[in-house]
Formats: C-alpha cells, sequence, structure tokens
C-alpha cells in the first residue's frame, strides 16, 4: 500500500451534546436530522465521497442509535418492500453499504485528543482522517477531498481552515500560518480556544484533519489543556515541531450545527435546497418575512 492513501477516517461522537439539551437527553446530537439526514451521516457522506472505505465511529453511553443507523433494518425494509416503497427502500438500504463501519467505545469523555487516540488499533500504520459532524460543509469537491489531495501532494498533515470573525476565536483552535500559495499555508503554531487578543490570527480550524499515524505517540503523552481535556490541537502543535503541517482554506459553505442558530441556519438552507420541499417552504419563508397587506396568513392557516 502507498503510504499516501488515506482510506481510514475517524468520526468522534462521544460528546455529551449539552449545546442541545435536553433534546440530546437519551439521544445522541448526532441523530439530530437536518431535514431528513442526521447530522452524523452527512459527514459519513463527505468522508466516503472523497474515497473514504472505513470509518471509525467513536462512541459512548446513549449512542446505540448510530450503530442502528447504520446497520441493516430487516424489518423496516420488509415494510417498505411490501409497501411498493421502491424509492424508500433503496435509499435505507444504500446507508448500510456507504462503507464498513467500526465502533469504539470511549468510556470517559477526556476530550477530542483521546476521542482519536482510541482509534490508534484500527487505524495502524496510516494516515487518516478526521471529521467532526458538528461542522457541516457544502461543497462542490468534498471538504475532505480538499485536504486528501493536498495530503498527496505535500506529504504532511493537513488542517481545514476557514477564517472566522476575530470575535469568534475563542470558540475554535486558531492556527499561526505562514503563506506558501493561494489558499495554502505552512501551520507555524497553533493554539486551542485563544481570547481574541491571544490569536495569532483568525483561520480556525473547521473539523477536517488528515493525519500521520505519528500523533499517536504524541497524543499518548499529551496533558490535559483548555478545559482540562486532552485536546487533538495541543498534540498537533507538538507534531508541527517535528513534521512540516499545512493549513488549507477549505472552499465551500461552513454551517456550524453544534450549535443551536448555526443549526437552525443550516437546516433552513438545506430545506431551500431539497427538490421536494425548497420550492413550497421558500414561498412559505417569504410570506412569514413581509407578511401581505392587511392579512397574517401563515401556512397552517392561523392568523
Ligand atoms: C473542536 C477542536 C477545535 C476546532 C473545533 C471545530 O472544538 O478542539 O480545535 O476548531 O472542534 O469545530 P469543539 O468544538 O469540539 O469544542
Amino acid at each position: 500500500m502507498h503510504r499516501s492513501d488515506v482510506r481510514k477516517a475517524v468520526i468522534p461522537a462521544a460528546g455529551l451534546g449539552t449545546r442541545f439539551l435536553p433534546a440530546t437527553k437519551a439521544s445522541p446530537k448526532e441523530m439530530l436530522p437536518l431535514v431528513d439526514k442526521p447530522l452524523i451521516q452527512y459527514a459519513v457522506e463527505e468522508a466516503v465521497a472523497s474515497g473514504i472505505e472505513d470509518i471509525i465511529v467513536i462512541t459512548g453511553r446513549g449512542k446505540r442509535a448510530i450503530e442502528d443507523h447504520f446497520d441493516r433494518s430487516v424489518e423496516l425494509e420488509e415494510n417498505l418492500k411490501g409497501n411498493g416503497k421502491g424509492q424508500l427502500l433503496s435509499q435505507i438500504r444504500h446507508i448500510s453499504s456507504l462503507a464498513n463501519f467500526c465502533y469504539i467505545r470511549q468510556s470517559e469523555a477526556l476530550g477530542l485528543g483521546h476521542a482519536v487516540l482510541c482509534a490508534q488499533r484500527l487505524i495502524g500504520d496510516e494516515p487518516f482522517a478526521v471529521i467532526l459532524g458538528d461542522e457541516i460543509i457544502d461543497a462542490d469537491v468534498p471538504g475532505l477531498a480538499q485536504l486528501i489531495h493536498t495530503y498527496k501532494k505535500r506529504n504532511g498533515a493537513v488542517l481545514g481552515v476557514q477564517t472566522v470573525p476575530h470575535q469568534e476565536v475563542n470558540r475554535y483552535g486558531i492556527v499561526s500560518p505562514r503563506p506558501i500559495m493561494e489558499r495554502l499555508h505552512e501551520v507555524a503554531d497553533l493554539v486551542e480556544k485563544p481570547s481574541p487578543s491571544d490569536a495569532p490570527s483568525n483561520l480556525a480550524v473547521i473539523g477536517r484533519y488528515v493525519l500521520p499515524p505519528e500523533i499517536f505517540p504524541i497524543l499518548r503523552k499529551t496533558r490535559p489543556g483548555k478545559n482540562g481535556e486532552i485536546q487533538l490541537t495541543d498534540a498537533l502543535k507538538e507534531l508541527s515541531k517535528a513534521s512540516p503541517m499545512y493549513a488549507l482554506e477549505v472552499q465551500g459553505q461552513r454551517y456550524d450545527a453544534g450549535d443551536k442558530l448555526g443549526f437552525l441556519i443550516a437546516t433552513v438552507e438545506f430545506a431551500l435546497k431539497n427538490p421536494s420541499l425548497g420550492s413550497e417552504f421558500g414561498e412559505y419563508l417569504r410570506e412569514r418575512m413581509v407578511p401581505a397587506k392587511g392579512a397574517r396568513r401563515t401556512r397552517t392557516g392561523k392568523a
């Protein structure tokens, strides 16, 4: 196998989803739907469209629905078949054949770095991708595919970044960039969730990484950092001292669906793009925003 083939992706999904309580009290936040598809399916589809074959999901307590979602559902399939719902049937079957799925339980939420470390034995000695499913990237060329393309050319870790408003840098890992060419930088340094006054730039890591296996021994030694968690960013900082690391400005529209407002915005945008809903939903939004004179008509007919 060629060392630059990226075939495996890790999707951390063990988080408690506190930003969406009470919805996430007994259901995984990764299963919240954008229109009709759970968030994690967008991450899996992006990975598969980028050439990934094996998906390693890091789960925890209360996350079984994720495994069921990517498994066959024989009863449901029989029912759809019996009712002549062929199109839905093939959509449902397709989900379980997207990739090879493996699940690892992270028994304690010790941080993103620790979650990635849990995948070490399944990754072995090859480069791999990490996708954070909270961040949805809507792009012509899948976000992860853009990173893999750069990884193959440069043979060093690649982090997906985008510029964010200066006052929001404290929500992200922020890189200190040395420009190489359009949209590509070498990472001189990086810091997890700095205050705006300490941030080296406003280039934020947006939950897409292609990493060499050399990250694992570093993660093993990484001590808890920001918020008492083992931070992937801290391990990446160490790795960047030993070998070149790149930050690629990903092209595409990004939604932070891990945040209530971002989730609502993503829902509206995906609903507007949906072939069977878009035009009616758009019409509803227009009516809702600019009510006709003298009438407060709503979709339900209630005034
Ligand atoms: C994580 C990473 C952070 C990254 C962010 C992207 O933070 O630690 O470096 O910028 O994801 O979404 P979290 O959002 O899990 O707190």
